[in-house]
């Protein structure tokens, strides 16, 4: 018997069975790594990896489905010819799985209404007979159940997200996220003010302490300035967030040949007339499959409605808006994240201060919780994921290798660490994200190079990116 010859695909997420005996052996298989696992991986659909911001964690780290506590060591990377160890982590989080929000649960309830006309036979004209298959289906599988005050909120789900985070990292880093650290108060814990940042950065803390909800103690306190630093950044608001031009290519693509296709195909498949499914409520069935997904790990029947075609249209719209609205497409995007990097270099600085052995050792761990918004214009200020192109309405054709895929950067519970070792030629720095080693761009040699060279390769941010200069005037291009 082969209890060790499943894998994983690149983007489904079955187990699946590289021997050439045929179906038997795959369901024998199948079997065998659902016996040899505790919580056994579900049906997943093959559209999974194309949610943008609302993929789940697992996606991107596959082998957490069989096991959500495996941990690799050897993504620690410090040079082999130096004696290093680990003195400080700066992790910046994302929140776990969530509930929509008021806006895609409103545009769920009028995605389920307009299913409801349709079937009823009232209301909507033309619906092609024989094409009744889909609708049905849904219709007999599914009921909305979503409600506005879920806004946002963290699900269960969202929760052990984070707890599982912590557990790994703190058997990745046992000397700095210890319990005894934690009891001791030596962590600091920093969150958005949003509602499912502070259910996250609770279960964090659930996750290092081993312990349920009643016994922990919260240590945590809120910084929107630094975790949303987005809303207090003028030049930001007034010359992207607000500003219809500065989002043009998406506005293109939404309405473009390719999301046209998209929508045709699926008002077909529900025998619809063309024009009452709008390319929102073309989003919002997508984003239903996400969310069944997300939230209650079930495989919906929305899910069957959209192709691995359709999801990679939907997934690059979704990467077109956060490019030009978190990240690349504009500086001010990046430039506004500059309190948070300002706070960051601070912290390791601090950590990385040379001392004596008598001194106090630095504060183990700073860990911040925020958004994808928080995460991706940090991320582009660091100068990663910079395609030589960028994604545009009319570029979609050549921009399937491209590195910026927010399914891949910025699913629920995304996590950047910040690495600082204490080693013979001085501190060192390593990048982690979402648990994979990621070089510096200015420093592409190097997988933890040394800290004072990291310093210097990002100078003129640390000098000139204050806030003053990025965000009080308009739109400046530093
Ligand atoms: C562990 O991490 C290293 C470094 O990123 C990688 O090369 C290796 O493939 C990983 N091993 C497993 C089993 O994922
Ligand atoms: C809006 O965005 C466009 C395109 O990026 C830019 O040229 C313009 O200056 C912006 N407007 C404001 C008010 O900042």
């Amino acid at each position: 018997m082969k209890t060790n010859s499943c894998l994983y695909q690149r983007t489904g997420m079955f187990p699946v069975c590289v021997s050439g005996t045929g179906a038997l052996t795959a369901a024998v298989c199948l079997l065998l790594c659902r016996l040899s696992s505790s919580s056994p991986p579900a049906p997943v659909p093959l559209i999974a990896s194309y949610f943008g911001t609302k993929t789940r964690y697992e996606e991107v780290n596959p082998h957490l489905l069989l096991d959500p506590l495996s941990v690799n060591r050897s993504v620690l990377k410090p040079p082999d010819t130096e004696r290093c160890s680990p003195v400080h982590i700066t992790a910046v989080i994302r929140h776990g799985s969530r509930f929509p929000t008021v806006k895609n649960i409103r545009r769920i309830q009028q995605l389920s209404d307009l299913l409801r006309e349709a079937s009823g036979g009232s209301g909507v004209s033309g619906v092609a007979e024989g094409s009744g298959d889909w609708l049905q289906d849904i219709q007999s599988r599914w009921v909305t159940w979503y409600t506005e005050d879920m806004d946002g909120k963290l699900v269960e789900k969202g929760k052990e997200d984070l707890r599982l985070l912590a557990r790994r990292l703190s058997v990745l880093f046992p000397s700095l996220l210890s319990e005894e650290n934690v009891r001791k108060r030596k962590i600091s814990f920093l969150s958005s003010s949003k509602h499912r940042c502070v259910s996250s950065v609770e279960a964090f803390q659930e996750g290092l302490q081993h312990l349920g909800p009643r016994e922990v103690q919260y240590t945590h306190q809120l910084d929107d300035q630094l975790m949303r630093f987005f809303e207090h950044c003028r030049g930001y608001v007034d010359g992207v967030e607000k500003n219809r031009t500065a989002l043009a290519e998406v506005e293109k693509f939404k309405h473009g040949e390719e999301m046209e296709g998209v929508r045709k195909r699926m008002a077909e498949r529900l025998g619809l007339p063309h024009h009452r499914l709008t390319p929102d409520l073309v989003e919002a069935a997508f984003f239903l499959c996400s969310y069944e997904l997300s939230i209650k790990s079930l495989h919906s029947p929305w899910c069957f409605l959209f192709d691995q075609k359709d999801a990679q249209v939907l997934e690059y719209k979704s990467d077109l808006k956060q490019y030009w609205k978190r990240s690349h497409g504009h500086v001010i995007n990046g430039l506004s994240s500059c309190p948070l990097f300002h706070h960051v270099f601070r912290t390791l600085d601090k950590a990385g201060r040379p001392r004596r052995s008598s001194d106090a050792p630095p504060d183990p761990a700073s860990v911040l919780i925020g958004h994808a918004e928080t995460l991706l214009p940090f991320l582009s200020l660091l100068g990663l994921h910079k395609d030589e192109t960028p994604p545009t309405a009319a570029n979609y054709q050549s921009q399937h290798g491209r590195s910026f895929r927010t399914s891949r950067i910025v699913p629920y519970a995304a996590n950047v660490v910040l690495v600082l070792y204490d080693c013979e030629r001085g501190a060192r720095l390593q990048l982690l994200v979402n648990e994979s080693p990621v070089r510096f761009p200015p420093l592409p040699d190097e997988d933890a190079p040394l800290y004072r060279d990291v310093r210097a390769a990002y100078r003129p941010l640390l000098d000139g990116c204050s806030e003053h200069r990025g965000c009080e005037g308009r739109h400046t291009e530093l």
